[in-house]
């Protein structure tokens, strides 16, 4: 399977304390790949760290075989990678419009109207709203913008922070068949989540990080038949 994104040994500091230690982990072409662990691990952390919001002290990334440790944030963009942040990250007095297209800056002219036709077919309530202020909109609808904005990019990874956050579980079933949806046409998908029976129901590998370190991984479907991420993750 072609390697999408590989993370060597990577560290990361806010002033004197580490947040991140050491991780190394893959990602390969078409996964979804789970991040898992409890609150304060680190798993924001790392996603912002990928996308270049934060710097690391140590190791490196390389995606699509470029070592992009060192670019910065919209260069990455332009190499494919978007986020989805924690909270959503929505303008709420800009229109839901106005919100998807900040996720265009990287590109020009006709492209964002064709990107943008294909944010509304897949979900058209956005198409309805699309003049309305975001923040009046519903969570779902919200995650749904927060989504769509990164789609405008085009990326090829996309890095989703915690999609179920604040929803109630039917809008969540259908934020992750949107996420499945999109992997299934060639977008490869890093999920953090808190939920971590969610995220490893829906993703084909996980990781687990606890106190800015990897301490587990494999086959999601394995991970959640084992005892110690049972336990300390899914409730027994
Ligand atoms: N801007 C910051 N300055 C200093 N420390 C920070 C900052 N952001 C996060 N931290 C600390 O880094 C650690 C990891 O935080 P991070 O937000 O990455 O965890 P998380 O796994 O995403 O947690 P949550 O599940 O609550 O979202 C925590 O101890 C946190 O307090
Ligand atoms: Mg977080």
């Amino acid at each position: 399977m072609n390697n999408v994104m590989e993370i060597k040994n990577l560290s990361c500091y806010y002033d004197k304390i580490r947040a991140l230690e050491d991780i190394s982990l893959s990602i390969n072409k078409g996964e979804i790949v789970s991040l898992i662990g409890a609150n304060g691990a680190g798993k924001t952390t790392l996603l912002r760290t990928i996308s270049g919001l934060n710097k690391s002290s140590q190791g490196s990334i390389i995606f699509e075989n470029k070592d992009i440790t060192k670019l910065p944030s919209d260069k990455r963009v332009k190499a494919g990678i978007a986020q989805v942040p924690e909270g959503r990250g929505l303008f709420s007095v800009l229109s839901v419009e106005d919100n998807l297209l900040l996720g265009a800056y990287i590109h020009k002219g006709a492209q964002i109207a064709t990107d943008l036709e294909a944010v509304y077919k897949r979900f058209p309530i956005l198409k309805e709203k699309r003049l309305e202020y975001a923040g009046t909109l519903s969570g779902g609808q919200q995650q749904m913008v927060a989504v769509g904005r990164a789609l405008m990019s085009r990326p090829s990874l996309l890095l989703l922070d915690e999609p179920s956050m604040g929803l109630a579980p039917i809008i969540v079933e259908d934020i992750f068949a949107v996420i499945k949806e999109l992997r299934d046409m060639g977008t490869t998908i890093f999920l953090v989540e808190q939920n971590a029976y969610l995220a490893l129901q829906y993703s084909d590998r996980g990781y687990v990080l606890e106190n800015g370190k990897v301490v587990s991984s494999g086959k999601s479907s394995d991970l959640l038949h084992d005892d110690s991420i049972k336990e300390a993750y899914l409730g027994g």
